[in-house]
């Protein structure tokens, strides 16, 4: 999919503009805090359904403004579409497809796809299992709603489950007795989402250790291992074995939100073994093979979102970057123009909220 112009009226600190995307790469460059991330974040939210930078969308209108909004313009191979959202200073959210009002966010994501990249992205190997959880979450949202509901429901049952054990001994009987009905619920979602994040991590695996071999001249080799899938009934067996230590410890201890993609490297975990560089590489090329899988499954690329990515990558796995996104729709920020030796696509300056193109040869 191709983003043909996208519209923000103070959103950030961006009072009202239109920046009207060019096919391949888009580079947005300017000193520190002038409004680059603000554009990509804006973007991205159309993917994700919000923002990558946080959970409080107040902090999306401008200052001294009561709403924001943004007006996404772009094409797929078949049709043109548009989606728009408007963020209230009451807290309210308000989204259109085509003109169309959703009633549900989960109708607003799927529609369009974006794998965003960022510098906190490169540790996503290195750091705790919730990064890649939410790297798995992230994906899969754009590519099932059904993901997306079922994750929603999964929280909210595993919100009220630990509120019930936190608060254990002054619950009446009446009220420890739904412990029963939230196990069900609990497994009944853990099952499904654990069976969709199991499937599409076999495929990240092999993916991931394609664009690895192309990296290395097939020196090293990445195996990726989702952690780990239970039945329902696994999960409800484990529920029932847990109870005890459950209610001793006031929290749940079994399900999705304790899983983990685990990751090797020439057979030995990388987050224990590999070097920095290359856990940067297998970072890398799980984004990449996160657009590619959204590829298998739609028929299309997704826009690629690169934030200050490039001047945190040495010279080789720069070139192999932007080498691998030849022909996509990406959007990049950057302090140096320096870093892009390259022709085509456009330029914008950015300076205190506003974008100015500079004219191509
Ligand atoms: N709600 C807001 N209203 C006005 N300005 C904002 C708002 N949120 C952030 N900003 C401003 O946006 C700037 C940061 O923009 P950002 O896109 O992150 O910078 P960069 O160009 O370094 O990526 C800061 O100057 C910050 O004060
Ligand atoms: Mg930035």
């Amino acid at each position: 999919m191709i983003i043909t112009s996208i519209t923000y009226k103070n959103f950030r600190n961006i009072g009202e503009t239109t920046l009207a995307l060019s096919e391949g790469v888009n580079i947005l460059c300017g000193n520190n805090a002038q409004g680059k991330t603000n554009a990509l974040e804006g973007v991205y939210i159309f993917a994700g359904g919000r923002s990558f930078r946080t959970p409080r969308e107040k902090e999306l209108i401008r200052f001294g403004e009561k709403s924001a909004s943004l007006e996404l313009s772009y094409h797929t191979a078949e049709r043109n579409r548009s989606l728009s959202i408007k963020f209230t200073s009451d807290g309210k959210r308000q989204c259109e497809k085509n003109g169309v009002k959703l009633r549900k966010m989960s109708e607003f994501i799927g529609n369009f796809r974006a794998v965003l990249f960022c510098p906190g992205h490169l540790a996503i190997v290195r750091e705790g299992p919730s990064m890649r959880r939410n790297f798995l979450d992230v994906a899969l949202s754009q590519l099932e709603p059904v993901y997306v509901a079922s994750l929603q429901r999964y929280n909210a049952v595993l919100a009220r489950r630990n509120k019930l054990l936190d608060d254990w001994q002054n619950q009446s009987p009446a009220s420890r007795s739904t412990l029963d009905l939230w196990d069900e619920q609990l497994a009944r979602e853990a099952a499904m989402i654990s069976a969709k994040r199991a499937q599409y991590v076999e495929r990240l695996g092999e993916i991931v250790d394609g664009i690895f071999a192309e990296m290395t001249s097939s020196r090293e080799s990445v195996r990726l291992e989702y952690k780990k899938p239970m039945t329902e009934g696994e999960y409800m067996d484990a529920l029932k074995n847990l109870r005890e230590r459950e209610i001793r410890l006031g929290t749940t201890l079994c399900g999705t939100h304790r899983d983990d993609i685990a990751i090797y490297l020439n057979g030995r975990e990388a987050r224990l073994y590999g070097s920095q560089g290359q856990q940067r590489s297998v970072a890398l090329a799980m984004k990449l093979a996160e657009g590619a899988i959204s590829k298998e499954k739609s028929g299309e690329w997704p826009v690629f979102l690169l934030d200050d990515i490039l001047s945190e990558l040495d010279e080789e796995r720069r070139e192999y970057v932007l080498g691998g996104l030849t022909g996509r729709q990406v959007l990049i920020t950057a302090c140096e123009r320096g870093l892009f030796a390259q022709k085509g696509g456009s330029l914008w300056h950015v300076a205190d909220g506003t974008y100015v193109k500079e004219d191509g040869e």
